[in-house]
């Protein structure tokens, strides 16, 4: 092996990420006088957090009624029952109070007549525990709201002196003998020196794997870097079968069109011109939830209603809108339909199809965002030193399907939780134990192997053979038979991983090995996916099974935990789903026959 050396830090806690959960959490520990790093692969504001576009979830009640119980009904109903219900109560009643954090650290937000934050309708938040009107919950700022939180989390975690190392590449945790996680390592990117990353606390921020599938909102960096470091640590990914389309991505180019269009009116015809949702969503029409949404309109396209020439798609509608409401409200999608459909909103409908935009799945964390590494007597129990916020954990929040605009919100939400928690176990006093060099030496091995790969297939042709099998098998429907011809796809494609070939052997700038970095992230995240997808014989939020089309509480309101081992085999085993709340009814919390189980219909 080539001769290495490593620039040492210590930190109380490192942050591996740098979009809303990660900087949330940055600065919510730096404000608590924590000596904390952000290690990034991006510059913090190009995080993919940037492109959350309609708004942040919080019962305000600015525009009319809400409350924290109505937001919580209407989780679980959206989780489609498999979200944990203490996570669930966490988010729906901290969530007006960490948007007022948001507003007092400076987002910009729209705002109403007399002042207040904006909040617009979003899907499957509604009034009445979900017997009345759709509920203007989704705080936002125009359609650019992640981008105003990151640049607001930024700039203020660099006021509170967090330390931010940008364009460092997270190559593998680090664990002591005994197991206790100790940071990472990193490759600094632009001039290829190591870091060892020695902290008492390492916090995983590094979003979802969305470029596991070939179409996807995400962008090109969200590589489910936090899941590939913790399988490869013999931990498992839980709830990887449930991965979110978004009905609204722009046709062929899978940019997003904010489910705000709807919520500000917007609405899906096909080529009948009938607006569909009506039959399908008789009560919520075009603001069910997003997974119910696609469903729909993928059920339009294979009965021959699609639109264009190949009647694959279906048309979204803003041209009835007052264009002054859509350059106030709607500025950033009005433009990307002009320069990626060439469409004029204002005169024409937006050619759309469900594109993969979320995970509901990741690494396994209580509310605290504490990482589990759960036995068979023991399935809450905590692994020290890990947290995992935003999309790259699963706390579970959003269960088998996320609510649009609950994603901004987990993101802060969790990332101030994490911050909580650590101010209270991270020992601030005591020092850091010395790295493990033997930790140090596996991490470093599978980067010079990777680094002097010289096999026959170039990272690109396995990366792609990947996306189009995830794309054709891990669909919006699926199959037994699309399942089992998906489990057999990835595998082989995870196994031809032994015959990469990397041409630049540089340390400098060497994009092509940081991919196949990134590849060797993604693959795990994809066969944990896959092979839970196929296990779960049921459909249950977005995992739409045809040969099992109802859910079935009695086998399977449980969460799936896949381990992904070194030779690409996945072994499932389960965990029981947190019925209990937070809050007692006796004291304030909600009635537990309010959120029991039923047929989810909008
Ligand atoms: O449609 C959107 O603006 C996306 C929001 C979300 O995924 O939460």
């Amino acid at each position: 092996m080539a001769a290495y050396t490593f620039t040492d830090h210590v930190y109380d806690v490192v942050v591996v990420g740098a979009g809303g959960s990660g900087l949330r959490a940055t600065l919510g520990m730096a404000e608590q006088g924590l000596k904390t790093a952000c290690v990034t692969k991006v510059f913090p504001t190009r995080s993919h957090t940037v492109a959350a576009q309609g708004g942040i979830a919080a019962s305000l009640s600015n525009m009319g009624p809400d409350n924290w119980q109505w937001h919580l009904y209407d989780t679980v109903k959206g989780s489609d029952w498999l979200g944990d219900t203490d996570a669930m109560e966490y988010l729906a009643r901290e969530a007006p109070k960490a948007v007022y954090e948001l507003e007092h650290y400076g987002v910009p937000f729209s705002r109403t007549e007399d002042g207040r934050i904006y909040q617009r309708p979003f899907g499957g938040h509604t009034t009445e525990f979900g017997e009345g009107p759709p509920v203007q919950r989704t705080c936002a700022a125009a359609d650019r709201t992640g981008h105003a939180i990151l640049h607001t989390l930024y700039g203020q975690s660099v006021k509170h002196n967090a330390q931010f190392f940008i364009e460092y590449f997270a190559i593998d945790l680090l664990r002591t003998e005994d197991g206790v996680v100790q940071g990472v390592l990193a490759w600094k990117l632009d001039d290829g020196t190591l870091h060892r990353f020695n902290a008492k606390m390492t916090v995983l921020a590094t979003g979802g794997y969305g470029r596991a599938y070939f179409t996807a909102t995400s962008a090109h960096t969200c590589t489910g870097d936090g899941g590939g470091m913790v399988a490869r640590q013999g931990l498992p990914l839980q709830d990887m079968e449930f991965v979110q389309f978004h009905p609204t991505g722009i046709y062929g180019a899978g940019c997003l069109i904010t489910e705000g269009a709807r919520g500000e009116g917007g609405y899906l015809t096909n080529s009948e011109g009938e607006r569909f949702m009506e039959r399908y969503a008789p009560t919520y029409k075009d603001l069910a939830s997003r997974d119910v949404v696609s469903r729909c309109m993928t059920i339009e396209v294979r009965e021959g209603r699609g639109v264009g020439p190949l009647k694959d798609h279906i048309h979204l509608h803003l041209n009835h809108l007052p264009p002054e409401a859509l350059h106030e409200r709607l500025p950033g999608i009005s433009e990307s339909a002009k320069i990626f459909a060439g469409v004029d909103v204002t005169k024409a409908p937006i050619p759309v199809s469900p594109t993969v935009h979320y995970n509901m799945g990741g690494i396994p964390t209580n509310y605290w965002g504490e990482a589990l590494d759960p036995t068979e007597h023991n399935p809450d129990r905590i692994l020290p030193g890990l947290m995992a916020v935003g999309e790259a954990g699963c706390a579970s929040v959003h269960g088998a399907n996320r609510l649009g605009s609950n994603s901004l919100i987990d993101l802060v939400v969790f990332g101030r939780a994490a911050a909580i928690r650590a101010g209270e176990v991270v020992e601030r006093s005591t020092p850091n134990r010395p790295l493990n060099s033997a930790s140090v030496e596996q991490a470093l091995d599978r980067f010079d192997g990777l680094r002097h790969a010289d096999g026959k297939l170039p990272t690109a042709e396995i990366r792609l053979a990947m996306q189009r099998a995830m794309q054709s098998d891990a669909a919006v429907f699926r199959t037994n038979a699309s399942l089992a011809e998906g489990v057999e796809k990835v595998t082989a494609v995870a196994r031809s991983l032994a015959d990469v070939k990397v041409t630049d052997r540089s340390m400098i700038w060497n994009s092509d090995l940081m991919e196949t970095l990134e590849l060797t992230n993604l693959m795990p995240n994809a066969l944990a996916t896959i092979v839970s997808a196929e296990a779960r014989k049921e459909s249950r939020g977005a995992h739409a099974h045809e040969d099992f089309p109802n859910r079935d509480d009695a086998e399977w309101r449980k969460h799936t935990l896949a381990w992904v081992h070194p030779d690409d085999t996945v072994t499932l085993t389960y965990r029981p789903v947190h019925l209990d709340p937070l809050t007692t009814q006796e004291h304030g919390g909600i009635d537990l026959k309010r959120i029991a189980p039923k047929a989810r219909v909008y």
